[in-house]
């Protein structure tokens, strides 16, 4: 099959595109590089022996997405990744966010309703779920949508407004929205894998490159949550596992198995870990102890959420199969691989 992967060299999107190509896919990437490297194309490229087809435009552009559907009359699916993420900028520039991540969704919509593609994967978030009732955990798909906390995590919320009144609209459309819990972790080649520009806001890539000296502390927001340990609790995601999730949400589209036209499901692996549970994996996979301090919390900050699979497990017939100290290490290997200059991304300071 041929699939659009928007957002492609992105740090989900680049892992997704290997796994497809893997499973036989032909991909076709569209990304602006906004948030990305060119890199990832040759990275993808290294580890598949092959190089999806790529087109750098800016998915908000209506014409240049039109233009593209025309000259790609064969797409059988798009997994639609191209968005901004960071929740804090989303705060002080949610123009910047509702404008990229919904414009640009209503956009693919658009033509795939004029070109006749039926078939859309959605990168949602269990950031929808805002904090969960504790008698909600682990968190099912079921559970109450709650009001964003901020401006990314309503976009996602919107999206998927967007997402099902278009499906109730447009009998052609079928949609999979996949709420990631928290992905982390790298390509076992060490090739690919998380690559931040500037300094990290996520957990993972501000702790690998501590670990190799880049910063010097990493800072611990909070210890005194209502949690074992008192730092909050999330269920991290090895990103290979998340991809295959794709694969499998794509292939279901095709062979016609979705039971309605929007489908929502939980992508993580039903287990808890605290900040410093994650901490601690990582010192084992590095051997050395990591510069941490506690520091006051960061605001917005969900306190525990953990995902209920099963609906994922039993009805996409995917599992999450990697441990926490499978994430880390492979974020390590990938980590010190791309600082010690043997991968196809350039070092930066
Ligand atoms: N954390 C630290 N120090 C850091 C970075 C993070 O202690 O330097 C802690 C956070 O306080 C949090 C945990 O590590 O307790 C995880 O934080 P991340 O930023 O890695 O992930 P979040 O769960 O906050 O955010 C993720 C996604 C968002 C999404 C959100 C809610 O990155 O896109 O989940 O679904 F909106």
């Amino acid at each position: 099959m041929k699939i659009l992967v928007t957002g492609g060299t992105g740090y989900i999107g680049s892992h997704t595109t290997v796994e497809l190509m893997q499973k036989g896919h032909e991909v076709v990437i569209v990304d602006a590089l906004f948030n990305s490297r060119a890199e990832a194309l040759d990275a993808i490229e290294t580890i598949t022996g092959k190089r999806p087809e790529f087109e750098q435009f800016d998915l908000t552009d209506n014409t240049k997405v039109d233009d593209f559907f025309s000259r790609h009359t064969d797409i059988k699916g798009v997994i639609h990744f191209a968005a901004h993420k960071a929740v804090g900028e989303s705060v002080n520039e949610p123009l910047k966010y509702y404008r990229n991540n919904l414009v640009s969704l209503i956009n693919i919509l658009e033509s795939m309703k004029k070109y006749k593609v039926g078939n859309i994967v959605f990168s949602s978030s269990c950031t929808v779920y805002g904090e969960p009732d504790a008698d909600n955990l682990p968190i099912s798909e079921k559970a109450p949508i709650k009001k964003a906390e901020c401006p990314y995590g309503n976009t996602k919320q919107i999206a998927e407004e967007v997402l099902e009144d278009s499906v109730n609209a447009y009998k052609t459309l079928n949609v999979i929205a996949l709420r990631y819990f928290n992905p982390v972790g790298a390509h076992e080649s060490a090739q690919l894998g998380e690559l931040p520009f500037g300094v990290p806001n996520n957990l993972m890539p501000y702790i690998t490159q501590t670990g190799y000296g880049i910063r010097q502390c990493l800072k611990v927001f909070g210890n005194d949550y209502d949690t074992p340990d008192g730092t909050p609790i999330r269920d991290y995601i090895h990103v290979m596992d998340l991809a295959k999730a794709h694969v499998a949400a794509v292939e279901r589209m095709a062979n016609g198995k979705m039971k309605k036209q929007f489908e929502v499901f939980n992508v993580g692996t039903g287990k808890g870990y605290s900040v410093l549970e994650a901490i601690h994996s990582f010192e084992k996979a590095s051997g050395k102890p990591l510069n941490y301090e506690i520091v006051g919390r960061r605001a917005g900050d969900i306190v525990k959420i953990w995902a209920d699979p099963s609906f994922t497990n039993n009805e996409l017939g995917w599992k999450a199969e990697r441990s926490i100290d499978e994430m880390t290490k492979s974020a390590w290997e990938w980590e010190k691989a791309y600082r010690q200059g043997k991968t196809k991304f350039k070092v930066e300071e």
